[in-house]
C-alpha cells in the first residue's frame, strides 16, 4: 500500500468512528457513562446552550415543559451545595453544574412532570456526551432540597429534581451494566 492509500485508509477509519460515534442514537446512549472526574478545561456558554437546548425540547405532558434550571460556576455556590451531599466532590471537580427544578405552579400532574424532567435531564446528559462533554445525574442532594432552595434563593415553588454535573471527562474507562431484555419483558418473545 503507498502513503497515498494509506492516508485514504486511515482517514474511512476516523470518518467511520467520527459518524459512529456521532450520529447513531443507540451509540450515544451505550457510550454514555456517568462522569464524576473532570478535567481542569472550562466549558463554554455555546456548548453549554446546547445541552440545555436539548433539555429544553424534551416532551412534556400537555406540553407544560415544568423545568426550570440554575446555572452554577461559582466556587462558593458550588461549596455550598457540594456540603449537601456525598457527592460534593462532583460539584466541586465539575466546572459547571446545571440544577433543575419542577415549577409547582406550571405543573398539571405530579408523575407526569416528574416523568417529563427525567426526559429533560436525559436530553441533556446525551446532548452532552455526544459534544465530548462527561455528565453526572446527581440524585443524593435532593434529601436537602429545601436548603439547596435556600442557597439558591430560588421561588419557593420550585423544587429541586436533579443536579447535572458537567465538564471535560478525565480519561479513564468506565463500565457499566444493564439487565438483559428477557428479564425486562413480561412473556419475553423477541
Ligand atoms: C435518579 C438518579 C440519581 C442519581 N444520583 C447519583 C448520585 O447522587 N451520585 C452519583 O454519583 N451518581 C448518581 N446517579 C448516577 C448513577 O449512579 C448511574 O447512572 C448508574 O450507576 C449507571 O451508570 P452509567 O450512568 O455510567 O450508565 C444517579 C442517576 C440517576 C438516574
Amino acid at each position: 500500500m503507498n502513503s497515498y492509500d494509506l492516508v485514504k485508509v486511515l482517514s474511512l477509519k476516523i470518518i467511520d468512528k467520527i459518524m459512529k460515534t456521532n450520529t447513531n442514537i443507540l451509540g450515544i446512549i451505550k457510550e454514555r457513562r456517568s462522569v464524576r472526574e473532570f478535567t481542569d478545561r472550562d466549558l463554554d456558554n455555546e456548548t453549554l446552550k446546547e445541552i440545555l437546548e436539548a433539555g429544553r425540547w424534551a416532551p412534556s405532558g400537555l406540553n407544560n415543559q415544568p423545568w426550570r434550571f440554575v446555572i452554577v460556576k461559582n466556587d462558593k455556590i458550588k461549596n455550598n451545595l457540594a456540603e449537601q451531599t456525598s457527592y460534593g466532590y462532583i460539584i466541586n471537580s465539575a466546572p459547571v453544574n446545571i440544577i433543575v427544578f419542577m415549577d409547582k405552579s406550571a405543573s398539571y400532574d405530579k408523575i407526569k412532570d416528574i416523568l417529563s424532567i427525567g426526559a429533560c435531564i436525559q436530553n441533556m446528559l446525551l446532548t452532552a456526551h455526544s459534544l465530548g462533554v462527561g455528565s453526572v445525574w446527581l440524585g443524593e442532594i435532593l434529601k436537602n432540597k429545601d436548603k439547596v432552595n435556600e442557597i439558591l434563593n430560588v421561588p419557593t415553588d420550585w423544587e429541586l429534581m436533579a443536579v447535572i454535573a458537567l465538564g471535560y471527562p478525565v480519561k479513564k474507562k468506565r463500565k457499566s451494566n444493564r439487565k438483559p431484555l428477557r428479564e425486562l419483558i413480561y412473556n419475553y418473545e423477541i
